[in-house]
């Protein structure tokens, strides 16, 4: 039915940027979701979340950079992708004094949606059926953060945005979203985008994930690689760097280089593999000068707990 959707990713951003003045809320982010992807969106506070999910849904436009949507490029068919993504930005907007049904109503009507069991379902999926014609200002926290859901994924998209769907959540309200993303990705095959500012949450759900701190990407891949106790990445520091890299690149350790945003030799593998990569890299003759262990989700972490 969608030709676009068999082949590459399914959101495609490069070299994005938002500024605002002289800050740099997105700064030449670059990322790629794929189809059935939970894709983890990761940072702290004011790191540019919400400004490239703003950027995703047109809400802001980008100051440079390109966004592809479906194969598409997002500016020139904007209404054919928008209608094909649901999206909660920070708090959803819901009428407190209509019921949770009469929100869906509007809402589904708003988005031209014509399917009529659509609102059941919806309220089906995430749990609200029976709280359905209570008004919205009744609802708790969790509540409504689902009903907002429940408005995103009204017109059935393939692809939902959720920013920080858990923020201010008690834990099983926390635990409801999370269940919730899971099984509409399983059973449904619907894609997500979640962003968070917690690792820890963010583990249970993605299989993806990207963080990003000050608008730049800082890591990005397979939650299983990135969270893998015994991956190393390390950083080469060589007499010649340009030498030493063209050196690395003929032998049998090409596959573990890894791109570096500051364009030093960075390679990623085993902590037992340390060891050989040493000898041999005095074997083809390497002038190393330094080889320093790199974790920047341990460097993240760190920097959690000390400004928590
Ligand atoms: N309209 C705006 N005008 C000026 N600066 C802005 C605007 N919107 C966002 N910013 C700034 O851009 C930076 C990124 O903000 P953003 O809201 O994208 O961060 P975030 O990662 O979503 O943070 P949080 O976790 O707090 O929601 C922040 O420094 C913020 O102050
Ligand atoms: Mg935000």
């Amino acid at each position: 039915m969608h030709p676009a959707r068999a082949s590459g990713p399914l959101i495609e951003v490069s070299d994005l940027s938002k500024y605002y003045g002289g800050l740099r809320a997105v700064d030449g982010l670059s990322l790629t979701v794929q189809q059935g992807d939970v894709y983890g969106f990761l940072g702290q506070n004011g790191a540019g979340k919400s400004t490239t999910i703003r950027m995703l849904l047109t809400l802001i436009r980008p100051t440079s950079g390109s966004i592809r949507l479906f194969g598409m490029d997002l500016l020139r068919h904007r209404s054919e992708i928008l209608a094909r993504v649901g999206a909660v930005i920070e708090k959803p907007d819901l009428y407190g004094y209509l019921t949770g049904r009469e929100n869906l109503r509007i809402l589904a009507r708003l988005s031209g949606c014509r399917d009529k069991g659509a609102i059941e379902r919806v309220l089906e999926t995430v749990g609200l059926s029976a709280r359905a014609d209570d008004k919205v200002r009744t609802y708790s926290q969790g509540m409504r953060q689902r009903l907002g859901i429940a408005c995103a994924l009204v017109h059935d998209p393939e692809l939902v945005i959720l920013d920080e769907p858990t923020n201010g959540l008690d834990p099983q309200g926390i635990a409801d979203i999370r269940n919730l993303i899971l099984r509409l990705s399983r059973e449904a095959g619907k894609t997500f985008l979640v962003s968070s500012h917690l690792l820890s949450e963010m583990e249970l759900i993605a299989n993806r994930m990207v963080i990003i701190d000050k608008g730049r990407k800082v890591v990005e891949g397979e939650c299983r690689t990135l969270l893998d106790p015994e991956r190393q990445v390390v950083h080469l520091e060589t007499i010649d760097d340009g030498q030493a890299l063209s050196i690395l690149a003929a032998s049998r350790w090409a596959p573990y280089l890894e791109d570096d945003p500051q364009g030093r030799i960075r390679l990623a593998l085993n902590r037992s593999e340390v060891p050989q990569l040493v000898r041999a890299l005095a074997e083809m003759e390497v002038q190393v000068l330094a080889l320093r262990p790199f974790n920047r989700l341990e460097d993240y972490f760190l920097s959690l707990t000390q400004a928590g």
